[in-house]
């Protein structure tokens, strides 16, 4: 992507401009970002996909008995009938089972894949609106469909209102409202409360999602993965030697029941000699952010054909560092030619047929695989 040529989806500013002005520091709104919107999905698609069983889908709806909130898969019957006011329905994913939407999300690959979530859908009937709160990560509000109007402010005061099912924020201070038409975009660094109303009739929001693993479930994640490796590795090293615990000036005790210091010292210190070999994080990070979603499965797909191009499924989520690949929760060792055919690959998640034509027997048998588990499609 040429990340210094104005964008009209940043509204004038280059994708350098946006990332230094406005990106984790403030709101941009932007009118007609994608001009002449049409959705590329349809209600009745949308609501398809909501009665899925592998797309994760939530009803909201606010009247008399306050707010209340539904986990999907919902069939047509069970959702609201279209002329009933203030119901929205959120579809999560919806790029990892539309190509058109798909599409679109690619228009923000200036920010690292390993950031972007997911394109989520919220269809809302007139007055709709999932009430005043905050979110923990970026996210751009593309008007698909329909007019909202966004009411946003920095608000110090974050406390939520209780007995509530969902982020409800108590006392929430606009400072800022616009009415988004179709196009219309509004970009929010995360923590900045917004409040979306469906107004005139209803309307769609597309939601571009950023992720931002928190620092602690991150650690015990790739915490449990480093283990597993390591048991792996061990389980290879059967029969080789290994320093074992020595203690030749362990005293006589009294107290036999005490843990010697010593030996809580030797366990430390295996302990983090596995950890400070920083590829072995790397790695973990690499596998976990490229772990697909718990609701995507691949059908298995054809070897790779001669001649013909690949492409990533939509789904296929792949990531390279300087020394690896990682793709869908593995890691690849991968240097010189076979890793810069690769990491084209991830950047423009195709290959043709001529950057096929001099790639090496063993980068070809790993692509074959990777068609054949259905991370990769001939083309
Ligand atoms: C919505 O589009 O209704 C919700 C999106 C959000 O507030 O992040
Ligand atoms: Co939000």
């Amino acid at each position: 992507m040429e990340i210094d040529q104005p964008l009209r989806l940043l509204g004038g500013l280059s994708a350098q401009q946006f990332m230094r002005r406005h990106w984790q520091k403030k709101p941009l709104l932007v009118r007609q970002a994608v001009p002449e919107m049409v959705p590329p999905i349809a209600r009745g698609d949308l609501f398809d996909l909501a009665a899925r069983e592998d797309v994760e889908s939530r009803l909201i709806r606010h009247g008399a008995k306050g707010w209340t909130l539904r986990h999907g898969p919902f069939s047509r019957r069970a959702l609201p009938s279209l002329r009933q006011a203030a119901w929205t329905l959120l579809v999560q994913g919806v790029d990892l089972h539309h190509q058109g939407v798909h599409a679109l999300m690619q228009q923000f690959r200036f920010l690292p894949d390993a950031r972007l979530d997911d394109l989520m859908i919220s269809y809302a009937s007139d007055g709709g609106g999932v009430g005043p709160h905050f979110d923990s990560y970026d996210v751009f509000l593309l008007q698909a469909h329909g007019r909202r109007r966004w009411s946003i402010g920095r608000q110090r005061d974050l406390s939520l209102q209780p007995n509530v099912p969902l982020k409800i924020l108590s006392r929430f201070e606009p400072e800022d409202s616009f009415v988004l038409e179709p196009g219309d975009m509004l970009y929010l660094p995360p923590r900045y409360a917004h409040d979306g109303v469906a107004v005139g009739g209803d309307c769609m929001t597309y939601s571009i999602g950023l992720r931002s693993p928190a620092a602690e479930p991150l650690g015990a994640d790739l915490l449990a993965r480093i283990a597993e490796a390591r048991a792996d590795e061990l389980q290879d090293a059967v029969g080789q030697a290994m320093a074992h615990y020595r203690d030749p000036s362990q005293p006589a005790l009294q107290n036999p029941a005490e843990m010697p210091p010593a030996l809580q010292a030797f366990a430390r210190e295996a302990v983090l000699a596995a950890l400070r070999d920083s590829e072995v994080i790397d790695r973990a990070l690499g596998e976990s952010m490229t772990e697909p979603k718990p609701t995507v499965w691949f059908d298995a797909g054809e070897p790779l054909s001669a001649s013909s191009g690949v492409a990533l499924d939509r789904r296929t989520r792949m990531l390279y560092d300087a020394r690896h690949l990682y793709i869908n929760g593995e890691s690849f060792r991968a240097s010189g030619r076979d890793a810069r055919l690769m990491r084209r690959l991830a950047d423009q998640r195709m290959l043709e047929p001529r950057d096929l034509a001099g790639a090496s027997d063993d980068a070809l048998s790993l692509l074959s695989d990777w068609c054949e588990a259905g991370w990769l499609h001939a083309q």
